[in-house]
């Protein structure tokens, strides 16, 4: 089980650990919110999964060995998560996607950088590749991927509209 605490680069202590069934309603408010900072994440706030959805994802992070989902604490505040979902499929099973979002006033504080360095320690024992997509201005979230090691495989040209107009995704993957 992994548990760690945390300190900020403005002294915030933060709390991280692997998500549970009870975390699904705070979780269910988190995504509501960080869908509403920003356009990178791709889901938009009325998308995002109802706490009972979330529970039954949970479940089956739970239940995989190669799935992990963190949450970072500030408090009892959820402020971030990070997800490595393996494939359910035997051939690539090998392989997981990748995904994270932190709250707009803990950005730049290197919570994100935490999470992720949490989850690919994790992941070096148990997966063989690591993948993401992230949109082509997103320049924190970019630096960051390069800076642990993602490399980028592919460009999917004009593959999401965003208020200004189309723009590019990146295809990064880490290879352990
Ligand atoms: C992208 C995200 C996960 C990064 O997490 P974070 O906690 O803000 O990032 P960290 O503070 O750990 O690290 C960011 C790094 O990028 C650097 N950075 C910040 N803005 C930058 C920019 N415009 N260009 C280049 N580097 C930048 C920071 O200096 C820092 O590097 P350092 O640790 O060497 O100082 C977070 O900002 C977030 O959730 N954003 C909104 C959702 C999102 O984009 N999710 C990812 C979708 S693929």
């Amino acid at each position: 089980m992994i548990e760690e605490f945390f300190r900020t680069k403005n002294q915030k202590i933060i709390y991280i650990r692997e998500a549970r069934v009870e975390d699904a309603d705070r979780l269910h408010a988190f995504y509501k919110l960080v869908t509403s900072e920003t356009e990178y994440l791709i889901t938009c706030s009325d998308e995002v999964l109802s706490s009972s959805e979330e529970r039954a994802l949970i479940k089956i992070y739970e239940k995989l060995f190669n799935r992990l989902y963190l949450i970072a604490f500030h408090g009892s505040d959820v402020i971030a998560t990070l997800k490595i979902a393996g494939s359910r499929r035997k051939r690539m099973a090998h392989s997981g996607e990748l995904s994270i979002a932190v709250k707009k006033d803990y950005w730049n504080q290197g919570i994100g950088k935490k999470l992720m360095e949490i989850g690919l320690s994790w992941a070096r024992n148990i997966l063989e590749r690591v993948e993401l997509n992230v949109v082509d201005i997103n320049k924190r979230a970019i630096a960051l991927y390069e800076k642990l090691g993602f490399n980028l495989e592919g460009i999917k040209k004009n593959a999401v509209k965003l208020s200004d107009g189309y723009h590019d995704i990146y295809m990064m993957a880490k290879l352990f």
